[in-house]
């Protein structure tokens, strides 16, 4: 490890999409910091990034004075709390402007912004073993597979394992610094009807389609009690108005593999073949 690497703190580190982050800033030398609370029950993946030389640090977010001297041996922080708790990270924001050193932080936005502390804002778009499971469901061993509208529009699936690698290497890029970095690479961008005929191939076989119309995902969005609206939302705005792949990038947005071309990534021919050897747990 060189003497020189940030120090990275990630908050929700051992959750599905931040244990990434963590094996990523490991990964690429970072001494790596994760908290997590007293009474988490994560226990399996806490030794997990415990063995590999992550430091856990036990606390609650709303312990003030504990945060503060933990932020302030920190260079920069990232959350990867789960959606119920974005109102929680006030309160890291709230502790680093007293810690007065960070670096970096993420998410939050306005409120980060007007804090006046350097930020990146990443927008990964879909996690692409979590989507896989969720669109495919090869666990299930099932023959129809649900196409959500026509399942002609375009996302963007990023293995999740990119998602790491690009996360801390954009948290520690001085090119980034109070900008938005959106992860779009173009390999990576698909349709369902070309991955479910992608999947169809590797397997061999033909699924039944089951389409969900557009009208009917609307309906049930509007229609459905928080927080079982959300997955059907979120299905919405992928895979009908093709949230991650219908605008240009703005002047103040970048796209991640354009600033690391070295960088070897999945692609989603090589994410299903792993699906079809190893498959990744649903989440
Ligand atoms: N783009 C995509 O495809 C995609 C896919 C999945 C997730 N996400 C997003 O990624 C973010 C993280 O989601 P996730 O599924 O990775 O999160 P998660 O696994 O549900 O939770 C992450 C960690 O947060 C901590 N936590 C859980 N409940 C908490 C609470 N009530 N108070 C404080 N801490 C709590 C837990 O850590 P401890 O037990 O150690 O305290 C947990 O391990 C969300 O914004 C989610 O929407 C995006």
């Amino acid at each position: 490890m060189e003497k020189n690497e940030s120090k990275i703190l990630i908050f929700g580190g051992t959750g599905y999409i931040g244990s990434y982050m963590v094996k990523a800033s490991i990964k690429l030398g970072h001494p790596t910091y994760v908290f997590s609370r007293p009474n988490s029950n994560k226990i399996e993946i806490i030794n997990e990034l415990q063995s590999m030389g992550a430091i856990i640090v036990r606390g609650k977010i709303d312990e003030h004075d504990k945060l503060v001297s933990l932020l302030r041996e920190v260079d920069v922080v990232i959350s990867a709390l789960p959606y119920p708790q974005v109102f929680d990270q006030l309160k890291i924001l709230e502790a680093i402007k007293v810690a007065g050193n960070i670096k970096k932080k993420k998410k939050v936005r306005r409120a980060i912004e007007a804090a006046n502390i350097p930020y990146t804002f990443v927008s990964a778009n879909c996690c692409g073993a979590y989507f896989v499971n969720y669109l495919l469901q090869p666990s299930e061993q099932k023959e129809e597979i649900t196409v959500y509208g026509t399942g002609e529009a375009k996302a963007v699936l990023n293995y999740e394992d990119d998602v790491g690698i690009f996360t801390i290497k954009v948290a520690t890029d001085p090119r980034t610094c109070n900008r938005v970095v959106i992860y779009r690479p173009t390999a990576n961008i698909i349709s369902q009807n070309e991955l479910i005929s992608m999947w169809e191939n590797k397997k061999g076989k033909t699924f039944n389609k089951v389409h969900v119309s557009e009208e009917e995902m609307a309906t049930l969005s509007e229609t459905l009690p928080y927080p079982q609206n959300i997955p059907i939302s979120i299905m919405h705005s992928i895979f009908i108005k093709g949230v991650t792949t219908n605008f240009d990038l703005g002047e103040n947005e970048i796209e991640a593999s354009a600033l690391y071309p070295d960088l070897n990534l999945t692609t989603i021919d090589e994410l299903l073949d792993i699906f079809l050897h190893d498959p990744p747990k649903p989440a």
